[in-house]
């Protein structure tokens, strides 16, 4: 049954306000950074109203209730037992991991990412001044559908010399839900080389086609002793805005140190936040979860078919999971196609040398079907003016 209506998507142009679709000048169409058009489910909406009316906007912070509804959260939908204890708040999943780095990264060693990847996971090195070290996955190209693997030898090398791997599990950008094989495969090589792994976790219930996801800390109590896991409510029901995220460190030793580190940086999560992630996890959210799933995946079919059939020189992901979507122009005479497209076409993309790999873009398709059509048939146009 279709309850709710992704087609329509509020006005985001609002004056006075920096986001996704003001940052651009008025005539651009904004599919770059990753937050929906869509506004966030009613019972959470409802909830804020009820703390807004209230009136007292005072400091909060996160209670044994909430804690206990973030491990149930996780029991409900991989039967792993968390508990709540092992749970702490972080002013989001960047901040999540920059803590860990902190934490846990040494100087020496450096720590392990997969490109092309997530932007902020380059900035670490930048931030905490840890070598970087990449594990690059290896492309394969299926008519102009792109398809990207593990590279064992190169990951196993890598690894020998860092103290941290961080994975992004689903995979920004590349909507990869890595199999149970491969994330085993990934901690014994973590284990045997005395790397903590940092899973980044945050695109793990943005699954399309009733995809199933499984976290890495779930797949046995050793690796759990050795991961730290990393969710949030605010990308799968898009309050990312309210910047509230949970660390689950099962190891007391790990929890104790990345809590001090967490308390001397002062990382308050905001009340409203918190209020959030309360209705998110209660299951109450569901049904809007299960259609916006669903919509997400009409959004994915629709736009790896608009590609494969009017633009079929440019290569593309099927993403299983996330709403990005990522196009490689490198066997294209296009340099730089975030400018082209940008400039030509007036639709903002990602720049895929963000994520580490120049001659890509990264396209966010969590948007309305007709916003997402409109953008495309720019982009057709402005491609066909040089190809
Ligand atoms: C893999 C990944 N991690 C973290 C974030 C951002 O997390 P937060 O806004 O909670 O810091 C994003 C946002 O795009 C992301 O894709």
């Amino acid at each position: 049954m279709v309850t709710y209506n992704f087609d329509r998507v509020p006005n985001r142009r609002i004056p006075g306000v920096l986001n996704k679709w003001t940052w651009y000048p008025k005539d651009v169409l904004p599919l770059w950074v990753a937050d929906m058009d869509f506004p966030a489910p009613k019972p959470i909406l409802d909830d804020l109203r009820k703390a807004v009316n209230q009136g007292v906007l005072g400091y909060e912070l996160a209670s044994t209730a909430l804690l206990e509804t973030v491990a149930a959260h996780m029991d409900r939908l991989y039967s792993w037992k968390v508990k709540p204890e092992w749970i702490v708040p972080v002013t989001g999943i960047v901040s999540g991991f920059n803590v860990a780095a902190r934490a846990f990264g040494s100087q020496k060693k450096g720590y392990l990412v997969q490109p092309p990847v997530y932007n902020e996971f380059h900035e670490i090195k930048n931030h905490i001044g840890i070598p970087q070290l990449d594990a690059p996955f290896v492309k394969q190209v299926k008519g102009n559908i792109l398809h990207y693997e593990v590279d064992w030898d190169l990951f196993k090398k890598q690894a020998k010399k860092v103290s941290m791997f961080l994975l992004c599990s689903p995979h920004n950008p590349l909507g990869i839900i890595f199999s149970r094989r491969d994330l085993a495969q990934m901690a014994e090589i973590c284990l045997e080389n005395n790397v903590l792994i940092v899973a980044d976790e945050i695109h793990s219930e943005l699954l399309l086609d009733e995809k199933k996801f499984t976290p890495m800390a779930k797949l046995s109590k050793e690796i759990a002793n050795n991961t730290i896991t990393l969710i949030a409510p605010s990308k799968t029901f898009n309050v990312p805005g309210l910047f509230c995220g949970f660390a689950i460190i099962p190891n007391k030793e790990l929890r104790d140190k990345y809590v001090k580190v967490v308390q001397d940086l002062k990382l308050h999560v905001a009340s409203l936040g918190l209020h959030a992630a309360q209705v998110a996890f209660s299951g109450q959210c569901d049904e809007w979860l299960k259609e916006m799933r669903c919509y997400l995946t009409g959004n994915r079919d629709f736009l790896v078919d608009y590609v494969t059939k009017n633009m079929p020189a440019v290569r593309i992901t099927i993403p299983d999971a996330t709403y990005l979507a990522w196009l490689d122009f490198t066997q294209l005479n296009l340099e730089n196609p975030f400018e082209f497209f940008f400039e030509k076409a007036k639709v903002a993309l990602s720049d895929g040398a963000i994520f580490g790999e120049k001659g890509h873009v990264r396209l966010n398709f969590g948007t309305s079907r007709n916003i997402l059509k409109q953008a495309l048939n720019r982009m057709e146009k402005a491609f066909h003016s040089i190809n």
